[in-house]
């Protein structure tokens, strides 16, 4: 089958940036869009484009294709009906409730999806399934098809995992290291792995898209994800040794990056690492090892986990500390929201953990986001389990439009994006309009540590010791 109408479910994150890229390369193939939410969908059809996630070169590329073949709605039984192949791309958050609490993706969204499709499709159809899920989801996937479809409509159900990171969603998506399609071992299944292929040879080269089966397919995308935060948290377990004892952990990351066969790339030490996807995915590996009956292998991984828990209070701790052991009433402004920079995107941001320790702390906050709305802030730091009560946070919090403003008259500031806007701030003025001492917590390491402590800061950063006097007590082992 010549692929030309394509659905995609979930306007979201992956599915917004990911079909605009097919719409934008494939002239001939109409991409529809669809989601429950009407809002979101009206934020991807706004004449001004505003659209409802922030990725560079988004807009322009919208702008290319919006309204020729690419088209964002939420009739979503129209684009179901019309297409040839159908990308499910809804959310699979951990669940907060029930068997697998905290730990197992809730399926939910798919299954309903799942149900749409087979309820509402009258011809064949290809189903890819986009969001990130268990190893076997594809089977219950079939299995839902299957057990409701209309008589004479089939379905052929693929795993085709997304690796772009937000942030470089367009560049990653252009050109992206490969593309994995997992699918069944049939003549059936062969074809439908051909045709999703042929959509991405328009402008990807084939030795660059993997055929694998369907179940590596999606282990590939959890232990893909698994790797990534690891190395983060190997890097920050580091940190922590390299702060107690005086080395430095850019010094160590770059000699270790070096050797070829570890390579240099995410190995940054900072205050942990946070977005949608990485503690999601490592969780719902962590329960897939648990429910094989494999607990070593899920403590192996849920390790990663508990570093990055903390590495998240360490820093926090560090700021209390440097704070003369107190930050009740202190002011001190936030810089970054974000879970890192170019993106809008704050699930799971470790801003909003530093935020939840300060708090508790009773520190009041000046928080400054370029990118972050308002709102999105205060519903963060409200969920119940960051702040019980959100008269608190309406206390505590202050939301700013200027680095300057955020960071005047306070105790401390804590850079916890890295937001390029940060590196060239004016620190003197910042210096000038702080009380004093003027403490700076760069989390992210991305000042001149060095100008900074010229400038009269105090400052602490992640995986280095500003101050060399007196080691915690450590003492260098002597042969
Ligand atoms: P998201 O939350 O931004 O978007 C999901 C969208 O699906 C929402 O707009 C929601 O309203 C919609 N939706 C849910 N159920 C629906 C239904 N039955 N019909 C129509 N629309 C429905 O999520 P995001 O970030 O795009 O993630 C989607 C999947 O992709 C997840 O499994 C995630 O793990 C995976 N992924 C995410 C990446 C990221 O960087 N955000 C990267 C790679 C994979």
């Amino acid at each position: 089958m010549v692929i030309k109408k394509v659905c995609c479910i979930g306007a979201g994150y992956v599915g917004g940036p990911t079909c605009t890229v097919i719409a934008y390369k494939c002239p001939e193939v109409t991409v529809t869009v669809v989601d429950l939410s009407q809002e979101r969908i009206d934020q991807w059809n706004s004449e001004d484009f505003n659209l409802p996630i922030y990725e560079p070169s988004l807009v322009e590329v919208v702008k290319e294709c919006r309204g020729r073949n690419l088209f964002f709605s939420t009739d979503i039984d129209t684009a179901i009906q019309e297409a040839d192949l159908i990308f499910i791309s809804v959310n699979t958050p951990t669940k907060t409730f029930g068997l697998g609490k905290g730990r197992a993706p809730d399926l939910k969204y798919i299954e309903n999806a799942s149900r749409r499709i087979a309820k509402i499709a009258d011809t064949d159809k290809i189903v890819v399934e986009k969001s990130t899920v268990p190893v076997r989801a594809a089977e219950s996937i079939q299995r839902i098809l299957q057990a409701n479809n209309k008589p004479g409509c089939s379905f052929e159900v693929l795993s085709n995992p997304e690796f772009l990171a937000e942030g470089t969603a367009i560049r990653d998506l252009l050109n992206p290291d490969r593309v994995l399609i997992g699918g069944d071992e049939t003549p059936r299944g062969r074809r439908a792995m051909e045709d999703l292929a042929c959509v991405y040879e328009n402008w990807i080269p084939r030795k660059k898209i993997i055929l694998t089966n369907t179940w590596s397919s999606e282990l590939s995308k959890l232990a893909g994800n698994a790797f990534l935060a690891q190395r983060i948290s190997s890097i920050n377990a580091m940190s922590a040794i390299c702060e107690a004892t005086g080395a430095d952990v850019a010094e160590v990351a770059h000699a270790v990056g070096t050797d070829s066969r570890i390579g240099p790339k995410f190995l940054q030490a900072s205050l942990g690492f946070g977005g949608s996807c990485f503690q999601k995915d490592v969780l719902n590996l962590v329960y897939l090892c648990e429910a094989l009956n494999l607990p070593e292998v899920a403590a192996y991984w849920h390790q990663v986990i508990a570093m990055n828990d903390l590495q998240r209070r360490r820093f926090a701790n560090k700021i209390i500390s440097s704070l003369f052991n107190t930050v009740t009433d202190k002011k001190i402004a936030i810089l970054g929201f974000a879970f890192k920079k170019d993106t809008g995107d704050t699930r799971e941001s470790s801003s909003i953990y530093l935020c939840k320790f300060l708090m508790e702390e009773g520190a009041h906050l000046n928080i400054y986001d370029p990118q972050v709305v308002p709102q999105q802030i205060l519903s963060e730091l409200k969920y119940p389990s960051i702040c019980d009560d959100p008269k608190k946070v309406d206390r505590l919090v202050t939301i700013f439009k200027s680095p300057y403003e955020a960071i005047k008259d306070t105790h401390a500031f804590v850079i916890c994006t890295e937001w390029d806007e940060f590196v060239t701030l004016d620190y003197q003025t910042i210096y000038n309009s702080m009380l004093k001492p003027a403490f700076a917590f760069d989390g992210r390491r991305v000042l001149d540590h060095d100008n900074m402590q010229q400038i009269g800061f105090h400052i602490e950063t992640v995986g280095k010791r500003r101050n060399m006097k007196g080691l915690n007590g450590y003492t260098p082992v002597t042969p």
